[in-house]
């Protein structure tokens, strides 16, 4: 099988070691998610900006769908932000100029963050519902019901020390999430500047240093990343951003073709939610960067952008739009789920061979 079948494919249930990442924000519906389970790699629904009840519906509508373990994913709980009203006013004058473009009112409300709890309620849900698997990312939730709950449990590091302790805790594995990765930085611990580390670097430096296997995410789009995962020491994969050109998912046609055509603008930035993300670099997020004001602390950022980017999808603005997406963005293939499966494996197992010289 040209080296897919690892401990990660034993450990998942599943025929090959690639995982669909999770997307919060409508990326991953159940369609989507089920599509990669029956193709043989395990497709995961976020669940971290669901209502409880919007997360159980989720579970639900996946398990009618197949009958192969997927994921379910949730955002560690953290410290409700502070809300300074100057900070605000502050940050809604740099995108007034962008509201007035798009006809907006000017917003009259303070954001106000998700209700308190909100984290532990989705976290019963899941260990009602005892998912195949549950992943997890920001930190580490409490892991006691998922464990009871006989669920397969993956924990996101972003650095080796970050990853020793997630087997400390008692992870089954773990995702590296590398500095090309598309969407929020995972980091918990030490500063973010030290936490964006290549795939080349960041794998070796885990796998060196922990004994559950470890899936590498971040930049792969096709299957010479993925030969290149397995040869740097991973034994799975996770794919956020290649899985955005599915039309299971949710990806907007207008964000899709930002994707495509996004080159090589990819940053690094807090202008979409006051949490670093990796994103498409648009006049939207320069302007933010160029500034000088501070974003709102997570996620009270992405809470007062929200008028601006459902604006801009409907007026086919892509220069203001918010695109979380990996360095690879420009690699998107517009394939169904089971296609694209087929198509990783496919090549994951030509670059082998070729590494092995068969021709
Ligand atoms: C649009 C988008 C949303 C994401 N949302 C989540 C999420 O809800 N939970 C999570 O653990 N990771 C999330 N991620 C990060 C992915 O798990 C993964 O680390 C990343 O997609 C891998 O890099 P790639 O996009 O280059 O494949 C998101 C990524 C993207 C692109």
């Amino acid at each position: 099988m040209g080296g897919l079948d690892t401990r990660i494919s034993g450990l998942l249930g599943t025929r090959y070691p690639i995982v669909q990442a999770p997307m919060a924000g409508g990326f991953t519906p159940p369609e989507l998610v089920a599509a990669v389970s029956n193709a043989g790699a395990l497709g995961s629904l976020a669940g971290a900006l669901l209502r409880p009840d919007e997360l159980r519906d989720g579970i639900i509508a996946v398990r009618r769908l197949t009958d192969r373990p997927f994921a379910v994913n949730l955002f560690a709980p953290l410290p409700p932000p502070e809300v300074d009203t100057e900070a605000v006013a502050a940050m809604q004058a740099v995108l007034a100029p962008f509201r007035a473009e798009l006809g907006l009112p000017e917003p009259q409300d303070v954001p106000s963050p998700a209700p308190p709890g909100l984290a532990e309620a989705q976290l019963a849900v899941v260990a009602a519902e005892r998912v195949p698997v549950f992943s997890f990312t920001f930190g580490a939730p409490p892991l006691e019901q998922l464990r009871e709950a006989g669920s397969v449990i993956l924990g996101t590091a972003t650095t080796a020390t970050e990853a020793v302790e997630l087997e400390r805790l008692g992870v089954d594995a773990i995702v590296a999430q590398a500095g090309e990765a598309g969407g929020h930085r995972g980091t918990f611990l030490g500063p973010f500047e030290e936490a964006v580390v290549g795939g080349v670097v960041l794998v070796p430096r885990i796998v060196d240093r922990v004994s559950v296997p470890v899936l590498l995410a971040g930049g792969i789009m096709d299957g010479r990343g993925v030969a290149a995962a397995l040869a740097l020491g991973a034994e799975g994969v996770q794919l956020g951003t290649a899985f955005l050109g599915c039309p299971e998912g949710g990806t907007a046609m207008l964000q899709r073709s930002a994707l495509a055509g996004s080159a090589d603008a990819s940053v690094v930035s807090r202008a979409y939610s006051g949490r670093h993300a990796r994103l498409v670099r648009t006049r939207l997020v320069e302007a933010v960067e160029r500034s000088g004001v501070d974003p709102l602390p997570y996620p009270l950022q992405a809470v007062i952008t929200a008028d601006i980017r459902a604006a801009a999808l409907e007026a086919g603005r892509a220069d203001l739009l918010l695109v979380l997406a990996g360095q690879g963005a420009a690699g998107l293939r517009e394939l169904p789920a089971a296609e694209l499966v087929q198509t990783l494996v496919r090549e994951t197992e030509e670059a082998v061979g070729r590494l092995a010289g068969e021709g």
